[in-house]
């Protein structure tokens, strides 16, 4: 921080180092201002102008200054009463565009719109168990329904047996709290004939013990985030609802508690899909895929033609990523590289993981049609192979695998500790640019 800096008119200049000036991409300045935002709470600063140098003069990276600034609000702290990280948060930012720029006003709009709807699908996601059960989820999506201007229809623990998800059911079956199958509708004015229905899919576990195959209470507390699939949905929805595609776009978000209580699934135990094929659960650790299945097919069944799913799937995809990319699943690579490009776009970290068919082998089951694990090895792939069983031929379909990258273990200059809200740009970037 400079005080009185020479020839400027401001009291102070905060100086950030944003890397090699070819390399400054609108990714790095969302960084940068997230980073300025958050380098100022500490101080008694409350007014933030960022002055765009001649390179950087565009809508993008205005939009990229603004998004930032408003992530760079964010605190995980809706729970503390006392010594609030956010006491004095900035209360103003402005960009300066000298000689302005086409659309900026509307960039403006969207990116506040896009940073808004990541910070509450982040609130969610830090959101613990003990508070954010499925139905409490389902609560929170229809109040962003009721403001945002959606429909939002919740299917409860009966219709779901009525319709046969077994395979739902019975992650949900050892917690006392029911599950939920939330559905979020967003139709455009005047959709052309013969439009995509872009389905995004939310893992929606609210938290996850593993069930009788119950995981090490060490970190065990982390699996309250094991809903940020079912997050990065409805801030996206949000975000549709304002900023109004060309498309419909249907969020379909299935959400339990796997619990071992005394009616929990065993391992082994046999389920059927509403899909009808039956799957030998071997390890009740694997539910985020169980519950994906059953909402795939619904949504294939309410007319979506293209599927999304975001998911906290697997430890191993961080064995293999790390917690910087998102694995990148998908039966079809056409539309693998339209959500690998918005992804570009957006900053949001991905990369193409395969799903050869030999994968396959590892999940013929003796007793089932398929079983919901593999071996050691090449786990996140087959877990995206075991989802990708029950997308009907010729649907294309890509997963997204947020387990290490939803939530940051440290923080960050531009990020607290906690939940990301990875996955919410790309979505909304897919959906405005579709055409
Ligand atoms: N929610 C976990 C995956 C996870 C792990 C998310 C670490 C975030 C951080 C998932 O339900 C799970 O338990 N997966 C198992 C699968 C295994 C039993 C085949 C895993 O990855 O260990
Ligand atoms: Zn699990
Ligand atoms: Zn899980």
């Amino acid at each position: 921080m400079l005080h009185r800096p020479d020839g400027l008119a401001a009291k102070r200049l905060l100086v950030i180092g944003g890397g090699k000036p070819d390399k400054f991409t609108s990714a790095e300045m969302r960084k940068a201002a997230a980073a300025a935002v958050r380098a100022l709470k500490s101080k008694k600063l409350q007014r933030l102008a960022i002055l765009l140098s001649e390179a950087h003069r565009s809508t993008e990276f205005a939009e990229a200054a603004v998004e930032g600034a408003i992530l760079g609000t964010f605190e995980p702290d809706q729970h503390k009463t006392t010594d609030k990280d956010d006491a004095r948060p900035v209360q103003s930012f402005a960009v300066c565009v000298p000689g302005g720029s086409e659309g900026l006003d509307a960039a403006v709009q969207r990116a506040q719109t896009v940073a808004e709807s990541q910070n509450l699908a982040r609130e969610l996601a830090n959101e613990p168990g003990n508070l954010l059960t499925p139905l409490r989820l389902a609560e929170r999506a229809r109040q962003m329904c009721t403001e945002a201007g959606l429909e939002c229809e919740v299917l409860e623990q009966d219709r779901m047996r009525e319709l046969g998800m077994g395979a739902l059911l019975g992650v949900a079956q050892g917690s006392d709290a029911p599950p939920v199958l939330i559905i979020i509708r967003y139709r455009p004015d005047k959709a052309a004939e013969g439009a995509p229905n872009l389905a995004l899919v939310g893992k929606g576990v609210t938290f996850d013990t593993g069930g009788i195959s119950i995981k090490p209470s060490d970190g065990m507390e982390k699996m309250k985030y094991d809903m940020s699939g079912a997050a990065a949905v409805v801030g996206a929805m949000r975000a549709v609802a304002r900023l109004k595609p060309p498309i419909p776009v249907t969020g379909v978000i299935p959400s339990v508690e796997n619990m071992p209580g005394s009616r929990a699934q065993r391992p082994g135990d046999i389920v059927t899909s509403l899909s009808g094929k039956t799957v030998e659960v071997l390890n009740t650790d694997a539910e985020g895929r169980l519950i994906l299945i059953d909402a795939i097919t619904y949504a294939e069944r309410l007319g979506c033609t293209h599927f999304i799913d975001a998911a906290t799937l697997t430890g191993a995809i961080v064995v293999a990523l790390g917690h910087v990319r998102v694995g990148a699943f998908s039966n079809d690579e056409d539309f693998l590289k339209r959500v690998l490009a918005s992804a570009d776009r957006q900053g949001e970290k991905m990369w193409p993981m395969p799903l050869d068919e030999d994968y396959r082998e590892q999940l013929k089951s003796a007793f089932a049609d398929i079983q919901n694990i593999g071996t050691r090895y090449g786990g996140a792939i087959t877990a995206a192979r075991f989802i990708k069983e029950f997308v009907s031929d010729g649907k294309p379909w890509v997963h997204l695998d947020i387990a290490g990258t939803a939530w940051l273990d440290d923080a960050k200059p531009w990020a607290p500790k906690g939940p990301t809200g990875v996955g919410v740009r790309t979505f909304v970037d897919i959906a405005m640019t579709w055409q």
